[in-house]
């Protein structure tokens, strides 16, 4: 029997509730990823709080000619099945595991250079840390090259908002996601300039 991949279940949601949730940002994100793929190449992927590595799938058939890099803390509160072998599992599955590799990492202690990936992909991670989010955002713009997106999927607060307008260009705010609490919101941000003054 062929294995399916997994993606485990979501804090305060039931198998069948994170298995609908995924189903409508599988939708979702594949519309910003049609707009970003238009004139873009796409090689250098980060998926900033991968999980078992749900979007880092998706990126990767999407971007064929995508590395797709996932990091997390693998397992904490906010998915506790979380586990670095699964997600290499899953990838394997997926006959992805060539071009996606996975990282334990804090991501508001990453460590890449600078201008280095054309895409970093988010999905329910930040609004679990705190303030120290502010900081993290401004790290992700400085790994990312000059003209390269952020995709960020989360529930925003009008000052996560306000932070990220600062930092980047705001191209689409898609709010209104099937299943999603009205907080919920897939942003795409480019980085337009090399130094803020
Ligand atoms: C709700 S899960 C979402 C996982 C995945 N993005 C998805 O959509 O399936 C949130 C993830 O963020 C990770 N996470 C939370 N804080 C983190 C941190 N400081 N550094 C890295 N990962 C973190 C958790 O371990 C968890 O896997």
């Amino acid at each position: 029997m062929q294995e399916s991949t997994y993606y485990g279940t979501y804090h305060h949601t039931t198998p069948e509730q994170s298995e609908t949730i995924r189903s409508e940002l599988r939708v979702a994100f594949e519309e910003v990823f049609a707009y970003i793929f238009q004139e873009n190449v796409i090689e250098k992927v980060l998926d900033a709080g991968c999980g078992l590595g749900f979007l880092c799938e998706q990126a990767a058939k999407f971007f064929p000619k995508a590395s797709v890099i996932g990091i997390d803390l693998f397992g904490s509160n906010s998915l506790p099945e979380g586990d670095l072998k699964i997600a290499e599992k899953n990838m394997q599955i997926a006959g992805l595991n060539k071009r996606v590799k996975f990282i334990k990492s804090d991501i508001t202690k990453i460590n890449f250079q600078e201008n280095y990936f054309d895409l970093v992909i988010s999905s329910l991670v930040f609004h679990n840390l705190g303030k120290a989010r502010y900081k993290a955002y401004s790290k992700i713009r400085d790994i990312l090259k000059t003209g390269g997106f952020f995709v960020i999927g989360d529930f925003f607060t009008p000052e996560d908002k306000e932070t990220l307008k600062g930092l980047f260009s705001m191209t689409i705010d898609k709010g209104n996601i099937n299943q999603m609490p009205t907080q919920y919101s897939i942003i795409v941000l480019k980085k337009i300039n090399a130094k803020l003054s």
